[in-house]
């Protein structure tokens, strides 16, 4: 494909956030050595964080700040995504700061918040925190209460207070209502950041702009062109060490309601009246409030250990009219499909007929390719700093709503009312490595439908 413009790769200038404390509990965890930390320093080496800032490192059995800080080093050192500057690290890992604290223990909470309005006036924060739960989900209740109850969540003077969320949230309708419930008792809604790192993948904040920047495809973005949509997320890694996690959440929990149900929404909402955070979530929860068995089927697949990895959305379009190549030797066309690739190649594929060259009437499918990598120079990046920049400006556009993970929920409940009630004899089972069940294949079947062919 050509360059067709002029300044594609310049990234526009990002102001920088709010001075800010940002406050991590799970500090000791996986997840803040795998994604936090090195998204923090992606943003130090770019620039994008405070000039005032510090970090405090929650955990429940508390280390020195210098052993908390060779660990979060040695995470760094094995996830960046870029090499290492050992200046921009170390000045990073000199704003850690740990502290022991435990949701059990009220008195933890109340030497929390004297510890940090300590560090936050030697460190001109201007008292604006952010709180990062990156805890396993049964301590996002407990914890949120403890920084309720000591104040530490009240935005008082000006200063912002924040709330992040790791899925899951909830584990079901009825828990995901009771934790937003307790949540909004606590802070009010545009205090509250739910992540779903997938609105953290530049493909998937892409999809809106495909659709809503391009004059050829929304005028056609409907029933009447589309027939159907395919969303794949396949994973070849297995349960690795998660097979409890996994055997109590399963599939359907870990990924349908949270990042299927992003890409569902991001395609079939309609247009936002602009692009801000309350009309962009506004669309989204009422696309995921609106999911029922009619209209443009949207077929969703999941699935770990299978023979490769492929996250796609593919949007069928309806076939041409073929009686004008009935008189010719064409004997059919090839499917129109426009594929979204967010994993593993990040790009648009489309698919359309054309004539084969010779002196006959002979068509052929082919396919017109972009890959963000061809025309883009984007660092490697985790994906969450995107996230974790926009807690710090105060834009939740890429965040859930509680009305968006409700209506998420909901959608799914009938499956796992129906799961519950056929218990094991509801199973369908695949050997791993293999393309999945056979009973995917018959879903769309009985529809006089098939999978794309992936790979
Ligand atoms: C996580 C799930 O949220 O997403 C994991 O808990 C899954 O089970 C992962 O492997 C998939 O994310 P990605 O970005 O690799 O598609």
């Amino acid at each position: 494909m050509t360059d067709v413009s002029s300044h594609q790769n310049q990234p526009a200038s990002r102001k920088k956030p709010d001075p800010c404390s940002f406050v991590i509990f799970g500090v000791t965890g996986d997840l803040t050595h795998r994604l936090v930390v090195p998204s923090l320093y992606n943003l130090a080496a770019t620039d994008l964080l405070p000039d005032k800032f510090c970090v405090v490192g929650i955990a429940r059995k508390g280390t020195s700040n210098n052993a908390l800080r060779d660990s979060l080093m040695k995470g760094l050192r094995q996830f960046a995504t870029r090499p290492v500057d050992d200046e921009i690290a170390q000045r990073l890992l000199e704003c850690v700061t740990s502290i022991e604290a435990d949701p059990k223990d009220p008195a933890s909470f109340d030497a929390v918040r004297e510890r940090l309005e300590k560090l936050e006036a030697n460190r001109s924060t201007g008292g604006n925190r952010l709180f990062y739960l990156a805890t396993p989900p049964d301590a996002f209740a407990p914890i949120s209460r403890e920084l309720g109850r000591t104040g530490l969540l009240t935005e008082e003077n000006g200063a912002w207070r924040r709330l992040v969320i790791e899925k899951p949230f909830g584990t079901d309708l009825a828990s995901a209502k009771a934790l937003n419930g307790e949540l909004l008792k606590i802070v009010d809604e545009h205090q509250i950041y739910r992540i779903d790192h997938y609105l953290g993948k530049e493909t998937v904040q892409n999809i809106l702009v495909l659709r809503f920047a391009n004059g050829m495809f929304e005028p056609i973005w409907n029933r009447n062109h589309i027939d159907h949509v395919q969303i794949t997320v396949d994973e070849k890694l297995g349960v690795g060490h998660r097979g409890s996690f996994y055997d109590s959440t399963g599939a359907l929990r870990d990924m349908v309601p949270n990042h299927l149900f992003q890409l569902l929404s991001l395609v079939a909402m309609e247009p936002p009246i602009r692009f801000d955070a309350q009309s962009v979530r506004t669309e989204k929860a009422d696309v995921l409030a609106a999911i029922q068995r009619a209209g443009v089927p949207f077929y969703l697949r999941t699935g770990k250990a299978l023979g490769i990895k492929r996250t796609e959305v593919a949007i069928k379009f309806k076939q041409a009219p073929f009686s004008m190549f009935s008189c010719t030797e064409v004997d059919r066309l090839s499917q129109n499909y426009l594929i979204i690739s967010i994993e593993p190649t990040e790009g648009i594929t489309l698919q359309f007929n054309t004539k084969v060259p010779g002196p006959t009437i002979n068509i052929d499918g082919v396919e017109m390719k972009f890959r963000y990598k061809d025309y883009f120079k984007a660092e490697p990046a985790t994906g969450y700093e995107t996230l974790i920049y926009d807690c710090m400006i105060g834009d939740n556009i890429l965040f859930q709503r509680a009305d968006s993970v409700e209506a998420g929920w909901q959608a799914v409940q009938p499956f796992l009312d129906a799961w519950k009630k056929a218990g094991a004899s509801g199973l369908q089972s695949y050997k791993a490595g293999s393309e999945g069940p056979a009973d995917a294949d018959a879903l769309l079947a009985r529809d006089g439908r098939r999978w794309r062919k992936l790979g």
